[in-house]
């Protein structure tokens, strides 16, 4: 009786330490507010850059087992001509651009510990609305081709929705490079 009584109390705890370790849950969010999220991803062309694409002979095409999980951490760049640095250069997937401001890679948008599992509602507002890293407000501006300039005006409620969507698609584990500095490469 008490050995029944003390399993289920270690059960009890057990289940309250792991729900603390829960991420947010999607369920905040209703079935409306993903659908709108994902009707405003597609359109807005998010995907142009945050997801890998497979080279088809129709040229480049999504790869939906990626998406959205930005810059491949394990492709590496292509040789960068010194001769061409007056222009802004694109790799073949529009993950990885070289520019005035050095090299930079799209951020893995999928709700994976190295995307936005762990971001709030808050950061997400403030780095497509306020161009800052990671969301948070102290934090350098986001590079170039990343146009948050284009969202400013953006809805709260449009924006939640976006991370409602991003929140509720396939996590893929990417840990995207940092960006590299002017003249390092
Ligand atoms: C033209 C390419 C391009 C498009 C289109 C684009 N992004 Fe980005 N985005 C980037 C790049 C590159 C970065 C990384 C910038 C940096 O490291 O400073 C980025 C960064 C971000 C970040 C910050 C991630 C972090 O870790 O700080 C978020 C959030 C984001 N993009 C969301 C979006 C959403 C949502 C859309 C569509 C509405 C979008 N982006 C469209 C290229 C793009």
């Amino acid at each position: 009786m008490k050995k029944t009584f003390l399993t289920l109390i270690s059960i009890g705890i057990t289940l309250i330490v792991l729900q603390s370790f829960q991420n947010v849950p999607t369920a905040k969010y209703s079935e409306q507010q993903i659908a709108k999220g994902k009707y405003l991803v597609e359109i807005m062309g998010c995907r142009d850059c945050h997801s890998p694409k497979k080279m088809t002979a129709q040229g480049p095409a999504i790869d939906f087992d990626n998406d959205l999980s930005g810059h491949p951490a394990a492709m590496p760049l292509g040789k960068i001509d010194k001769g061409s640095l007056g222009w802004v250069l694109f790799n073949m997937m529009n993950t990885a651009a070289v520019g005035p401001w050095g090299v930079s890679f799209s951020a893995n948008l999928t709700p994976h510990a190295t995307g936005i599992g762990n971001w709030t509602e808050e950061q997400f507002i403030t780095a497509l609305k306020e161009g800052k890293s990671k969301g948070i407000k102290t934090a350098r501006p986001l590079l170039p081709p990343m146009p948050w300039q284009n969202y400013v005006n953006l809805k709260k409620e449009d924006a939640v929705a976006m991370f409602a969507y991003l929140k509720s698609i396939k996590p893929v584990n990417n840990l995207v490079p940092a960006p590299i500095a002017p003249g390092a490469y």
